[in-house]
């Protein structure tokens, strides 16, 4: 088989190598990929959102299956454009992508279904937003609608930031067309867990559990990134929060969707809080986490082009989805300075000492070649995942991993995987 994934991040680094695995696949390509990537795959310059080149490559490369790793394409409707042409694409048609590209939607939809999640209104106004804010209780959350790069939360703790929050999204715009409308949310605390899922429009098999670090500092302290490190399992999803968000969660989403008119294939990622009142649903993204997928896919056991196959044709439930009985942790090298200004184009040293070491992995972020030499080219850079045979294990291969690369302005958290002496 060929297949095209598109995306360039470590997320699509991990899909790749997954990809990489199947005996299904006998020619991989990467529209954009990156440095890392190009190591397994063919890497053609056609950036995420370019839709109709996407469509034509694949076209006149008889690609057999076609991956979409990032939410702008996929809440842009790059699958229905593939369909269109009667292509085969992994990952939801734009009336389900709506489940990440619109927080009302979603906060509507957990509502109506009587899916748990926290207490909410929806505003098309600042007017509105302010009035409501008036007599609200504080601390309180802010969430832009559309996309905002995982930036579009606010979490406000008093009622002049409140103020000023919904002034910067939804009057000085900084977040553009994403805060046109705007959802305040009651605030909750307690561990967060990411769970991965499958879907191919009826029925739901969930990934191996993880957990991700959004702070762009030690002690969750700093501004929200991307994501700095994950690890996997989490020793907080235990069997008793996984039996209730099968039964209050995970089918009554994809059964929702279904109803509404909306059959969700493709990844649903539920981003889960265990409050003391039980699980609740923070937000659902339509792809894989990064860095969750660095974590996640490389102790799958399934083939990977089989399982999304499966949820293309609708039958998924012949599939018996596997995990390794083993822990992974993702350390991500980052450019000091992430995620507001920093430095591109240093030379990156080591990459080398990944090669044959079973166990350990390093997916590029934001990498690029110059003049021969792979170089720095975003605030992420690289994520560095181990395997171990416990969660401690795991950290300590990782962090020793970190090591053996080098570059300028390297930045890394040292406390990826702490929570994991609480559990
Ligand atoms: P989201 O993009 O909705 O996952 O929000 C990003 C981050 O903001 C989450 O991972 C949480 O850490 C935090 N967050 C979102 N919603 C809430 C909430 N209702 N209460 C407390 N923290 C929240
Ligand atoms: N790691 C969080 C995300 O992918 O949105």
């Amino acid at each position: 088989m060929k297949v095209l994934i598109v995306g360039s991040g470590g997320r699509e680094h991990a899909i790749v190598a997954a990809v990489a695995k199947s005996p299904k696949a006998d020619k991989i390509y990467c529209a954009p990929g990156n440095a890392g990537i190009a190591e397994l795959a063919e890497c053609v310059p056609i950036a995420a959102m370019e839709f109709d080149k996407l469509v034509e490559f694949a076209k006149k490369e008889s690609i057999d299956l076609t991956i979409i790793g990032m939410d702008d394409p996929l809440v842009g409707g790059v699958v229905d454009a593939f369909e269109a042409e009667g292509l085969r694409v992994f990952g939801p048609r734009k009336n389900a992508a709506i489940l990440e590209g619109s927080k009302a939607f979603s906060k509507d939809l957990m509502k109506k279904y009587d899916i748990p999640t926290a207490a909410y209104e929806n505003f098309d106004s600042a007017e509105a937003a302010f009035a409501y804010l008036e007599t609200a209780e504080f601390p309180i959350v802010l969430k832009a609608d559309g996309l905002a790069l995982g930036k579009g939360v606010l979490i406000c703790n008093t009622l002049e930031e409140a103020k000023d929050g919904v002034k910067s999204i939804m009057l000085d715009k900084q977040f553009g067309s994403a805060g046109n409308r705007l959802v305040i949310e009651e605030f909750m605390t307690g561990r967060e867990v990411s769970v991965l899922s499958f879907v191919d429009g009826k029925t739901i098999k969930t990934m191996t559990s993880a957990q991700d670090h959004k702070r762009a500092l030690d002690g969750d302290k700093g501004l929200n990134t991307g994501g700095m490190g994950t690890f996997s399992p989490s020793p907080f999803y235990t069997k008793e929060v996984e039996e209730f968000c099968e039964k209050y969660i995970y089918q009554k989403t994809v059964d929702a969707m279904a109803a509404e008119g909306r059959p969700f294939t493709g990844i649903i990622f539920f981003g889960l809080m265990l409050t003391e009142k039980g699980p609740r649903v923070l937000e659902y993204n339509a792809r894989f986490g990064d860095p969750e997928a660095q974590v996640v896919l490389p102790r799958m056991k399934n083939d990977i082009i089989e399982v999304m196959e499966a949820c293309i044709d609708g039958k998924l439930d012949t599939i018996d989805l596997q995990f390794e009985d083993n822990a992974a942790v993702c350390v991500v090298l980052a450019s000091k300075g992430y995620p507001v200004k920093y430095d591109k184009g240093l030379p990156i040293r080591g990459l080398e000492n990944f090669k044959n070491k079973e166990g350990y992995y390093v997916f590029h972020a934001g990498t690029a070649i110059k003049d021969g030499q792979i170089v720095t080219n975003g605030g992420r850079v690289l994520g560095v995942t181990a395997k171990g045979k416990d969660l401690k294990e795991a950290r300590a291969n990782a962090y020793e991993a970190t090591k053996w690369i080098d570059f300028d302005n390297k930045y890394c958290r040292s406390d990826i995987g702490k929570a994991i002496d609480e559990a």
